[in-house]
């Protein structure tokens, strides 16, 4: 993060918080997480997407993508900067509920949502449902008729743009479970409008993640601006959801657009097309999730062993073990996720060496920072700081050999707190029922 500075006896400081501190009271492995600077990104998009909007007469809403990182603190965060909140399963949804979201200003996304999810939902007045098959639709007819609710819903589609990171292919990304393909959504606009109980808001796209300028949502927002002129016949659509996606730099390769720019870039788009077919140009919603948080965490790891690898008589490079692994970021083993890693207890005159951090974990993909430089007198007890952690870290946190899940400790002027309590090896038995059982006999 900004705030990320080295203190007097060198340990690297977070939100005015050394890192030596964090560990000593909180624990290891650690998230941490700068409050400043998830609402300064808060602020940055809100701001991007509304100026870009503002160019061309009409309002942005945007939506924090809460996959990417959600507690109840985090929703208060960005709640209070004036962001509304995505969500996709009933769990975040209660968590953005517990956080004290307005249900109005929440976005309900999933390709499989159950009925008593969707119940839930309209019950407790979600803004928008974004709906994604149609036998959703249906379920929702049935729902709204039963509770005699009227609910907003959006119409998922495939633009056939499928974007990641650098590259995006304009066609043929339509095998894909999500949304409707352009034809079929028309249909399912046709039938939303037949049932009294849903009030059709705009269509909606999200085209992939990590992505770094914006050609791709140029190219998927002229599609999705097609379809919704044509579907302008059946009557008023007031919005235009383009999703979420903006990229963040993990490492200094990462070269991302600014996110002004971008938004400029979409909101351009949509402004060019509507203009071509005379149309109205709609509101403007999109969903960031990393690019507000993804800069703001950090993992702090301890250091346990440290093992030169020698291939022949070369060293190959040196294994660093923290006490963490592919449980807390399971990224690099998933996407293959590039990350860097500094020592984060003191500062070392030692001559860096080409490190490996990996975790405890039992299998060799188990890989925290595959290539870093890091000092060569590195030892057990030295504390590692992996940047750029905030985003689906958290949130894709397993327990994999039973490692209890990391507590989330945010940082700010100097003060820390947890907001999100580690997790014990006792929580994890206790979902085991023969566990009980014997504890019970053996007491
Ligand atoms: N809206 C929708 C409908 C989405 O599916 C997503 C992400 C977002 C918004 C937010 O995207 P963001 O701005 O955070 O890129 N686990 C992967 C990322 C999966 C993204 C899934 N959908 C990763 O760790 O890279």
């Amino acid at each position: 993060p900004a705030s990320a500075r080295r203190d007097a006896d060198g340990a690297l400081e977070l939100g005015g918080v050394s890192a030596r501190e964090l560990v000593e009271t909180f624990g290891s492995p650690l998230y941490v997480v700068d409050e400043e600077e998830v609402r300064a990104h808060a602020r940055r998009a809100r701001d991007a997407f509304a100026a870009a909007a503002a160019t061309h007469g009409v309002k942005a809403r945007t939506y924090y993508a809460g996959k990417a990182f959600l507690s109840t603190e985090i929703v208060r965060w960005v709640t209070s900067e004036d962001l509304s909140v995505d969500v996709c399963s009933r769990g975040e949804l209660e968590v953005a509920l517990a956080g004290g979201a307005q249900p109005a200003r929440i976005g309900f996304h999933g390709n499989n949502k159950t009925v008593s999810e969707l119940e839930r939902a309209v019950e407790v007045g979600v803004g928008s449902i974004i709906v994604d098959s149609p036998i959703e639709i249906e379920r929702l007819a049935a729902i709204t008729e039963r509770l005699g609710a009227v609910q907003r819903v959006l119409v998922r589609v495939r633009t056939g743009v499928h974007a990641e990171t650098h590259a995006f292919l304009a066609t043929a990304h339509e095998d894909q479970k999500f949304g409707f393909s352009m034809t079929d959504a028309a249909t399912a606009v046709a039938r939303i409008r037949e049932v009294p109980g849903l009030d059709f808001l705009g269509l909606h796209a999200h085209i992939g993640s990590q992505i770094f300028d914006a050609s791709g949502f140029r190219a998927s927002a002229a599609r999705l601006v097609e379809l919704h002129a044509e579907l302008l016949a059946g009557g008023e659509i007031p919005l235009l959801n383009v999703g979420g996606g903006f990229g963040i730099a993990y490492t200094s390769h990462d070269d991302p657009r600014p996110l002004e720019e971008i938004a400029s870039g979409i909101v351009d788009a949509v402004a060019a097309e509507c203009a071509a077919r005379s149309i109205p140009i709609p509101d403007i919603a999109f969903e960031p999730g990393r690019v507000i948080v993804g800069q703001a965490g950090v993992t702090l790891y301890e250091v346990g062993t440290v093992k030169p690898v020698r291939v022949g008589d070369d060293l190959e490079r040196v294994y660093v073990s923290v006490d963490g692994g592919m449980s807390d970021n399971a990224r690099p083993a998933l996407y293959g996720a590039q990350y860097s890693a500094r020592i984060a207890s003191r500062t070392t005159a030692a001559v860096p060496a080409l490190s490996r951090v990996v975790g405890h974990h039992c299998e060799s993909g188990d890989i925290v920072v595959d290539a870093e430089y890091l000092p060569g007198d590195i030892a057990p007890g030295d504390l590692l700081a992996v940047p750029a952690t905030g985003a689906y870290c958290f949130s894709l946190a397993s327990t994999y050999n039973y490692t209890p899940r990391a507590a989330v400790v945010a940082v700010r002027d100097g003060e820390a707190r947890v907001i999100v309590r580690r997790e014990s090896v006792a929580d994890l038995l206790s979902r085991d029922v023969g566990a009980v059982v014997a504890t019970e006999t053996t007491t």
